[in-house]
């Protein structure tokens, strides 16, 4: 695949197959990650393929912000020592980072032209993630990358605007007419995708796994300190799924409410303000709902 082609067919997938991709595919992929640029020229970057089935649900476990069910994951980390000692300050914070960037970049346009899906993580714990990968304390992780075949029902893809992009100086204006470059059109149904299908985030299973939600709670409300605010409301609509993972077919009202939130909850990503309309509704449903199971509708 042309990499322009690539460039435009690049996404991040948030519902996979439970079979893994295999182990040719995740030579492939690591070899793109090792073909980035390394700042200095110095390699500080380190790359742990996690494929165990426990390991790899651990680490979802621990990182409420993987928005992703994929079997597999690939994490790129940083030997700080080396990156302090070699390049100083600099390459320990940024170009270590950068680097980091351009190997996951290579990552998704390599997967891309294999028909593989992924998706990026930044948002991690690293005290957590350290505990279960066992990370040394001078190695940080960077970015995780979940791997996997794309689901035949993918979540919606991002729609792009105008890029922000000035001329000689920031701020001067550069009248672009930004145009995506002029492939041949041929439709990949991965690409665009309807409605999101399955617990992305990793469902508990029937019976109410109380550890995984109280896990799931406590590493969120870690998160939500430093990250991006949207991530708060996705929070808690996905809690509010999990919270009811087992409730079908006890309470028809609160099984239709867990379809039609694992439906669009990914929208938060998409667009923000349909996200909000939506919870507006979901809300409007619960009120009414409340007040019946209050005896209002009764009393009135
Ligand atoms: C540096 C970086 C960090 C990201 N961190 C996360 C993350 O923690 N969780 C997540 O679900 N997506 C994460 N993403 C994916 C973005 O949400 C995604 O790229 C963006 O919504 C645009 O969608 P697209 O890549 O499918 O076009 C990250 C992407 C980048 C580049």
């Amino acid at each position: 695949m042309d990499v322009r082609e690539a460039l435009r067919r690049r996404r991040m997938h948030r519902v996979f197959r439970p079979d893994a991709v295999s182990e040719e595919v995740l030579a492939e992929l690591t070899w793109a990650a090792a073909r980035a640029p390394m700042g200095g020229n110095e390699l500080v970057r380190r790359i742990v393929v996690v494929s165990d089935p426990a390991v790899v649900r651990t680490v979802r476990e621990v990182t409420p912000s993987f928005l992703a069910d994929s079997p597999t994951i690939l994490l790129i980390c940083t030997d700080l020592d080396r990156a302090e000692a070699a390049m100083g300050r600099q390459g320990r914070d940024v170009l270590s980072l950068l680097d980091a960037g351009a190997a996951a970049q290579n990552v998704a346009l390599a997967a891309t032209a294999l028909g593989v899906g992924v998706c990026f993580v930044r948002s991690v714990n690293d005290a957590a993630l350290r505990a279960v990968l066992d990370l040394p304390a001078n190695v940080r992780p960077d970015i995780l990358i979940g791997i996997g075949h794309p689901s035949p029902t993918p979540s919606p893809a991002m729609r792009y605007g105008k890029p922000v992009v000035y001329r000689d100086r920031f701020g001067r204006e550069w009248p672009l007419e930004w145009q995506p470059p002029s492939l041949p059109r041929t439709r990949d149904p991965r690409e665009v995708g309807g409605v999101s299908r399955g617990a992305g985030g990793g469902g508990i299973p029937a019976g109410a796994d109380r550890f995984r939600m109280a896990l799931y709670l406590v590493a969120s409300a870690r998160d939500c300190l430093e990250e991006p605010l949207i991530y708060g409301p996705f929070r808690m609509i996905e809690g509010v799924s999990r919270l009811l993972s087992d409730c079908a077919p006890v309470d028809d009202f609160l099984a239709e409410m867990k379809a039609q939130i694992d439906r669009q909850k990914y929208n938060v990503m998409a667009d923000r303000e349909a996200f909000g309309r939506w919870l507006d509704e979901l809300l409007a449903r619960f009120g009414a709902e409340a007040a019946r199971r209050n005896g209002v509708e009764e009393a009135r």
